[in-house]
């Protein structure tokens, strides 16, 4: 009879402690861009972007250029490291992902990144911007082989 209480009581601790394990997984970056994940379990990427890869050879002329067109188009949401912090995004929902993990992601690919930059968010309203008019496929790429090394 005496077991029963305690039982319980492990139970009730082992939910809580996973709840928090969830959050804290959510605070390192999953929650930003699960609309994002959702989509594209639903639809795929789009058949221009699918199957892609980085044609840009890494080479420190291109970090270079790819370091500078991420300062100038990206870090006001995304942050100077990548981590989702920069002013401009603070008050977004959802806020701007973590690239940093972003590219530790099994899920990321040169085609995943290519697409989120060129059509932004705007299929599933996200202020992610796209970027295809206003930056060459070949300057995303270069921003692309940068990410990797934030
Ligand atoms: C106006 C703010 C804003 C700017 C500027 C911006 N982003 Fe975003 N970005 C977001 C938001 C908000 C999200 C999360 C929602 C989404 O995925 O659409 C996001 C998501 C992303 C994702 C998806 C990450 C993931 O794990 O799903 C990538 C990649 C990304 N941005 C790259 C960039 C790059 C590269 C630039 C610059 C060329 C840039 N962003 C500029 C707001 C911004």
């Amino acid at each position: 009879m005496l077991k029963r209480p305690f039982l319980s009581l492990l139970i009730f601790i082992s939910s809580l402690t996973a709840v928090y394990l969830v959050y804290a997984q959510m605070g390192r970056g999953m929650m930003q861009s699960m609309v994002r994940h959702h989509y594209i379990m639903r639809y795929g990427i789009s058949e221009k972007y699918r199957g892609k890869s980085n044609p840009i050879a890494l080479t420190e002329e291109n970090l270079a250029k790819g370091k500078q067109l991420y300062s100038t188009f990206c870090t006001a949401c995304h942050g100077s490291k990548g981590y989702g912090d920069g002013p401009a995004g603070k008050s977004l929902n959802p806020r701007p992902a973590n690239l940093s993990s972003t590219v530790n992601q099994p899920m990321t690919t040169d085609s995943f990144l290519l697409w989120t930059i060129s059509e932004g968010g705007t299929a599933f309203k996200t202020a992610m911007p796209p970027f295809k008019e206003a930056i060459s496929e070949e300057d995303i790429w270069k921003i692309i082989l940068y990410l990797y090394k934030l």
